[in-house]
């Protein structure tokens, strides 16, 4: 099978590692990829947004499967685009449809598909640009910590959470008028509060049946002890300590089956990944959201724990057998470290040479923003998140000390991590 990827984090090239191993590969391409995917295949340098340049690559390479990996491309309608065109009818191509990938791309169409098939998910009202006296209203029923969501895509920026019922007034009037978040934030979703510990769980679907991958805990913000800005993750944990058998069992009763009868009910044909963000609260969970896609950095944490093979795996949902497919774990933990520029979630310096890589051998380690550049293909950083470290152990603690280890040895100018990856949980454990 020749295959295209599109996307360019670390989660793609945790998905290139995954699917290099298959069998059923013959080539990969990445478009447009970073300085690791290059070891698993050829780097394009296609916008995956520009749609008729990526059919015109599919076209020319004898594509069979594109795998996307973020969710621009789809709530744009890349799928939409590919089964609308003759020429690329026989291409499979791996997520959702552009009304499937409302449930990440609209904070609005997700709170009202919870409602509607009894999800359980935060108290909301959602207000559009001529409604800023009603949503600061609705501010006044709710309790003193406000949630505030741009209903767009807002590249994980669109959320606000603030103590002060006032400030929230004034931030909601911001965004209402545009001027927070442009035309995203011209909708907003305003919610309680929930206090509880997040976690990400994840499903593939045909469309019919599903299956459940590994759950994972991601790190949001810059510094430790969760401080600071909020960042795209600066890492994951797999499996999840407090996320019990009994929990698990609650995540697939309570949200996916509901999800997935309510997809039905709506007529939505859903085929490719749902990423569930949850919060557990007590010992019930609540949806705080769903993404159309795969999380980053939680793939980088639990694709190395997949045994089977993947592109077996989107074989089944593109021909939609996914219920005659087994999947297999690793029962090993993942530790996923993300490496920083310095600056990182604010503005930082590209460019810096980066040693020690090739020398990592008890951990893997998956690029995000690096490229190699200039006459000798010099490996530097080119993004905020630089790469992540994944080690695998049977106990949790010997996974994170492995990857904080890896990380400790690879060089740059500027480079920071999170020591504290994993702490939170060890409370958890019992092995
Ligand atoms: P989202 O983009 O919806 O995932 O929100 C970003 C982050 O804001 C989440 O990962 C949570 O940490 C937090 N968050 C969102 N909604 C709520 C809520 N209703 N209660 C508490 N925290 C929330
Ligand atoms: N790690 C969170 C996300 O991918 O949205």
């Amino acid at each position: 099978m020749n295959v295209l990827v599109l996307g360019s984090g670390g989660r793609e090239n945790a998905i290139c590692w995954k699917i290099s191993q298959s069998s059923l590969l013959r080539s990969l391409f990445i478009a447009p990829g970073n300085g690791g995917t290059a070891r698993f295949g050829e780097n394009v340098n296609i916008d995956n947004l520009d749609f008729k340049a990526v059919k015109k690559f599919v076209l020319e390479k004898n594509i069979n499967m594109v795998v996307v990996g973020p969710e621009t491309p789809l709530v744009e309608g890349i799928v939409d685009f590919f089964e609308q065109d003759k020429q690329l009818q026989n291409v499979a191509i791996i997520g959702p449809n552009k009304t499937c990938a409302q449930l990440e791309g609209s904070k609005k169409f997700a709170k009202e598909f919870m409602i509607r098939h009894g999800i359980p998910t935060a108290k909301y009202a959602s207000f559009g640009s001529d409604q800023i006296k009603e949503a600061q209203a609705f501010i006044d029923t709710l309790k003193k910590t406000i949630v505030l969501k741009a209903d767009g895509l807002a590249s994980g920026k669109g959320v606000l959470i603030l103590d002060d019922p006032k400030k929230a007034k004034e931030e909601v009037k911001a965004m209402l008028n545009g001027k927070a978040f442009g035309d995203a934030g011209k909708t907003v979703v305003i919610e309680e509060f929930l206090k509880g510990i997040e976690c990400s769980a994840f499903i593939i679907t045909d469309g019919q049946s599903y299956k459940i991958l590994p759950e994972a805990k991601d790190y949001k913000r810059i510094g430790e002890g969760d401080t600071g800005l909020n960042t795209g993750g600066m890492g994951a944990i797999s499996p999840v300590p407090f996320c019990t058998p009994e929990f698990l069992d609650k995540i697939e009763t309570q949200v996916i089956i509901p999800t997935m009868k309510g997809l039905h009910a709506d007529k939505l044909k859903y085929k490719g990944f749902i990423f569930f963000g949850i919060m557990k609260v007590g010992n019930e969970p609540y949806v705080i959201e769903y993404n159309c896609r795969l999380g980053d950095p939680e793939t980088e944490a639990i694709l190395p724990r997949m045994k089977s093979d993947l592109l077996n795996l989107f074989e089944g949902v593109a021909t939609e057998t996914l219920g005659e497919y087994d999947m297999h774990m690793d029962e090993r933990s993942a530790a996923c470290v993300m490496m920083v520029s310095e600056g990182y979630p604010g503005d930082f310096e590209k460019g810096k040479e980066i040693k020690g890589v090739e020398e990592i051998q008890d951990s893997l380690v998956f690029h995000a923003g690096t490229k190699l550049s200039g006459k000798d293909q010099k490996l530097v950083t080119n993004g905020g998140r630089v790469m992540a470290i994944t080690s695998l152990a049977f106990r949790l603690e010997d996974a994170i000390f492995q990857s904080m280890k890896s990380a400790n040895s690879i060089k740059y100018s500027g480079k920071y991590f999170r020591k504290d990856i994993g702490e939170d949980l060890m409370k958890f454990t019992t092995k």
